[in-house]
């Protein structure tokens, strides 16, 4: 059944084809599905829509008590089952209700609020949807919603009375950096890392939270973060606050906050972490868990050392805010965003912007474009430290990428790269490339076919430029590149 995406869902158009098929499926497997990802990523947007196109029901629940919550759903379900009341005593009778009437998808929205209110609902799902249960016989393909992803992951996992029962996992992630160019109407490359590295890839920020309000072009960036995103008036300016004052899990949110400074500042491992927070590696271990798990962190390994791990933040709104927004707090509240984004312009550079920009091309090398200019496509990439023990020196690489590992055979290194926002690249950098790929060739890798990469940008000096001429094994990545 072709059933087409509205005019105004932006993008998911794989997520819209997986929502559908799971709807309109005819095969008595497909009964259970899950639907998670962080706040404001369009999940409701999404499931609204879908529900909208294929007749289904959607129901959003709110906080409340088991009681409040059966009698608000009762309510949903008679109105749209034109009038009646249901008086439910309990979830089985409402979920055998809705099996009666309903003869498609039906969408619980903010699950984990149901849950919370009535613990024992997982197991009254699994035993409707187990072999002779009224769910598994019916015609009704059930979507769970939630943001909480301490609640939706452990649906699945483990002994969860759920697990085995879902035939479609969909986490609604971010839009891509480019994507998101083209959300938020940014055709210039500069002004799209600008604003890419403030707002990310968040579908809410560019609607509600700014009230459409986008920088016109590169000469409005500067005011428009003053309007936008540091003026107290506009709900971005408490968003990175609510964020983590909305995960459930978190009690005391100035270690949180203070680990999230930490990486926001630069330190990237446990140790330098725990190090900038004054506590020891082994007491934050529980505090970076609980970030990783409602995946406002990642934890990257160094894919030249297995054992080795680096936290990076993945919503950029809280390294923007952790970095340049809690420091000047008071004087942004008193409505001082013009003399704030003065003094911070220099911070916001070297601290938000320089490092986001290594990442947006450490993304940029794992996508199916890079793979012809960097010999390849990554089995593994990420940033890594190469020590240079003669020169007492250590030699940051902010994009490696390794071909994947044959047994019998040296591993393969794909490519080395350096990155820079905001300084034009010359020969010195290549020059500090090849000695890491030097430094490598020796520890027994493969760096026959290594292309040494340089991402900018500002741009390439002469010089480099002419090295790079002609010669296959140094690549010149500029903004044109990422956003091709
Ligand atoms: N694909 C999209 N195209 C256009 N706008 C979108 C899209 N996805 C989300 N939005 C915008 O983002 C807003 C927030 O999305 P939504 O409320 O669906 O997020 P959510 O994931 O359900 O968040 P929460 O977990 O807080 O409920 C929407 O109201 C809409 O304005
Ligand atoms: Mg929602």
């Amino acid at each position: 059944m072709q059933v087409v995406k509205p005019g105004h869902v932006f993008d998911r158009d794989r997520e819209w084809d997986a929502l559908v098929r799971f709807a309109t499926s005819d095969s008595p497997d497909v009964r259970l599905g899950i639907v998670s990802g962080r706040r404001r990523m369009g999940k409701t947007f999404l499931l609204d829509a879908v529900a909208e196109a294929v007749g289904g029901f959607y129901y959003a629940a709110t906080d409340g008590t088991q009681a409040t919550a059966l009698a608000d759903f009762g309510a949903a379900l008679a109105q749209q089952a034109d009038g009646g009341r249901y008086a439910f005593a309990d979830w089985d009778e409402a979920l055998r209700q809705v099996s009666r009437l309903s003869r498609g998808l039906v969408v619980l929205d903010e699950f984990p609020y149901l849950a919370r209110s009535a613990p024992g609902l997982p197991a009254v799902l699994q035993r409707a949807l187990g072999p002779r249960g009224y769910l598994r016989a019916g015609t009704t393909r059930l979507l769970l919603c939630g943001s909480a992803m301490s609640v939706m992951g452990g649906l699945l996992t483990g002994s969860a009375p759920l697990r085995g029962r879902a035939s479609l996992e969909l986490v609604v992630q971010p839009f891509g950096y480019q994507e998101a160019a083209r959300f938020w109407g940014a055709d210039d490359a500069r002004l799209a890392v600008l604003v890419h590295s403030i707002v990310g890839g968040t579908p809410a920020y560019r609607r509600e939270f700014v009230a459409g309000d986008v920088p016109s072009s590169l000469s409005d960036f500067d005011a428009w973060v003053q309007r936008a995103v540091l003026s107290r008036q506009v709900p971005l300016f408490r968003e990175a606050r609510y964020l983590l004052a909305e995960e459930g899990d978190i009690r005391d949110t100035a270690i949180y906050h203070g680990v999230l400074a930490a990486i926001a500042d630069g330190n990237h491992t446990r140790g330098g972490i725990a190090g900038y927070v004054g506590r020891k590696a082994t007491d934050i271990g529980h505090v970076l868990t609980v970030l990783e798990d409602s995946q406002l962190i990642a934890r990257e390994t160094d894919p030249f050392r297995k054992g080795r791990s680096f936290y990076r933040i993945r919503e950029p709104l809280i390294v923007f805010y952790e970095a340049v927004m809690r420091r000047e707090w008071s004087r942004l509240e008193r409505g001082d965003q013009a003399a704030v984004w003065r003094s911070s312009r220099a911070t916001f550079l070297a601290k938000v912007v320089g490092p986001h920009f290594e990442g947006l091309c450490r993304d940029w090398a794992t996508s199916a474009t890079a793979a012809g200019a960097l010999g390849g496509t990554a089995a593994e990439a990420g940033a890594t430290v190469v020590a240079d023990p003669a020169r007492r020196a250590q030699i940051e690489v902010d994009v490696a990428m390794l071909a994947a590992d044959e047994p019998g055979s040296q591993r393969r290194i794909l490519s080395l790269g350096e990155a820079k926002w905001g300084k034009t690249l010359g020969v010195r950098h290549l020059q500090r490339l090849r000695r890491a790929r030097d430094l490598l060739s020796v520890r027994g890798y493969d760096t026959s076919a290594t292309v040494l990469a340089c991402y900018s940008g500002t741009g390439f000096d002469a010089d480099l430029r002419a090295a790079a001429h002609g010669d296959r094994q140094i690549a010149l990545i500029g903004l044109g590149d990422l956003y091709q």
